[in-house]
């Protein structure tokens, strides 16, 4: 049988997909486009309003007897898609999930036969240059207007060996960038004493030519280990890249959410990860227009933005998380979140381009991780910049490039001749 997992969201819920995706695959069905699909799998994302409206349009197009809802939606607000007509709703994608939709499909029998033997070379492969691998589900922090800790629940690592030998399998079967996913990567190991440090230096002795991307990271947990944190960046093999969400940059705000730090912490640990690593990539999110929040604290939230200098920012719209602490909260008008969040915008947009442009006639070793537009490929330098580049590099490969021009989001280059 065909099947086609369309996804939402955060790495990990990509990882979720991939995970079902093998495991499909294990028991004979085969991974196709949507119109030859048997079976459409959606995992679903419900961080914000937005994206839940915008998937359940997505939903109500695709509302029929091929359709299985996965994912937080139905994990964190089932009864939001009660009246979206589809096959099965199931809670997150994983392997356990993948399984019961697999025990749905039929396989036809002439399949059958050498299912056996495949099954037992094919599961984890890497079909992608770019591997996700999720080394922990779930959360034990208490953001106030975080949903993800209902939909999958409190902090589950998995077990380190398991972890290594699913990289090693990604590795040798072609990942040259595996990205370690997690609702908070600095959170691995605490519930099974180990920490995401000991996992990363495993990691690093794993043979081959390959590149390790830290996902998303919170900083009251990365304060815990950033000693050995800092020292594993040392590793070529890691890139020197942080995605650490700091939210607000008032104390009163950040308190209101249950993040368990403030502002002038979260510059500290930006200070120390600079201090060794000076030409660190720092990502970071925010949210505008919390319950709560007054001028002067969107002015302190511009001006941590402004000191901090990080080379991205995800800004984000406050919206009410039902069940949620802050959805009990007053909810400001949407015309002050959206000029806050447009002030915000134009003030990291001002910033990357400024910090980009330092790249402008130097030549980077990147690797080539996808495909882009108009015969381009796409790569990333050590610190996870990433680098639009003219010609047709092989995917996977290690190559040097010289940086022709630059904008906010991304620079531009060309290749070297050898
Ligand atoms: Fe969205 Fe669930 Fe990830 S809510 S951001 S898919 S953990």
């Amino acid at each position: 049988m065909n099947f086609h997992i369309e996804t939402y969201g955060c790495t990990a819920n990509f990882g979720n997909s991939e995970e079902a995706k093998a495991t499909l695959i294990e028991y004979g069905h085969q991974p196709s486009s949507l119109e030859d699909a048997d079976i459409v799998i959606v995992n679903t994302c419900a961080v914000t309003a937005k994206t839940e409206r915008k998937i359940k349009r997505r939903l109500q197009e695709l509302d029929g007897d091929r359709l299985i809802v996965a994912g937080c939606i139905p994990a964190s607000m089932p009864e939001t898609i009660g009246q979206i007509g589809c096959l099965k709703r199931i809670g997150l994608l994983n392997k356990r999930s993948a399984k019961e939709i697999g025990g749905i499909l039929k396989v036809p029998p002439d399949r059958k036969a050498d299912l056996s033997a495949k099954t037992a070379q094919m599961s984890p492969v890497c079909r992608d240059v770019c591997a996700v691998v999720n080394i922990s589900e779930g959360c034990n922090g208490g953001c106030t207007y975080c949903i993800v800790k209902k939909a999958r629940g409190k902090l589950v690592s998995r077990r380190m060996d398991e972890v290594i030998d699913t990289v090693e399998k990604m590795v040798r079967s072609g990942a040259a960038e595996v990205q370690l996913a997690a609702q908070d990567t600095a959170a691995y190991g605490n519930d099974i004493d180990t920490s995401l440090a000991e996992l990363l230096d495993r990691i690093t002795e794993i043979q081959g030519d390959f590149k390790v991307r830290i996902g998303m990271m919170n900083p009251d947990t990365a304060l815990s280990i950033q000693k050995e944190l800092i020292h594993s960046l040392k590793s070529p093999k890691i890139y020197r890249f942080l995605h650490m969400p700091v939210q607000s940059g008032s104390d009163e705000i950040l308190k209101s959410m249950g993040r368990r730090y403030c502002a002038s912490d979260f510059l500290e640990i930006v200070k120390d990860f600079r201090s060794v690593h000076p030409d660190i990539t720092l990502a970071t999110d925010v949210i505008t227009g919390f319950p709560g929040e007054t001028e002067e604290d969107a002015k302190e939230t511009l001006e941590l933005i402004a000191l901090l200098q990080p080379d991205k920012v995800n800004v984000t719209r406050f919206s009410k998380r039902p069940g949620t602490a802050a959805a009990k909260l007053y909810d400001m008008p949407d015309r002050i979140k959206k000029e806050r969040s447009r002030e915000m915008t134009r003030l990291w947009m001002e910033i990357a381009a400024r910090r980009n442009e330092r790249y402008v006639g130097e030549v980077l070793p990147v690797l080539v991780t996808e495909r882009g537009r108009d015969s381009t490929m796409k790569a990333r330098a050590k610190n996870y910049q990433g680098i639009v580049v003219k010609g047709n590099p092989n995917l996977g490969s290690f190559i040097d490039v010289l940086v022709t021009a630059s904008n906010p989001f991304f620079l531009s280059g060309q290749l070297l001749p050898y």
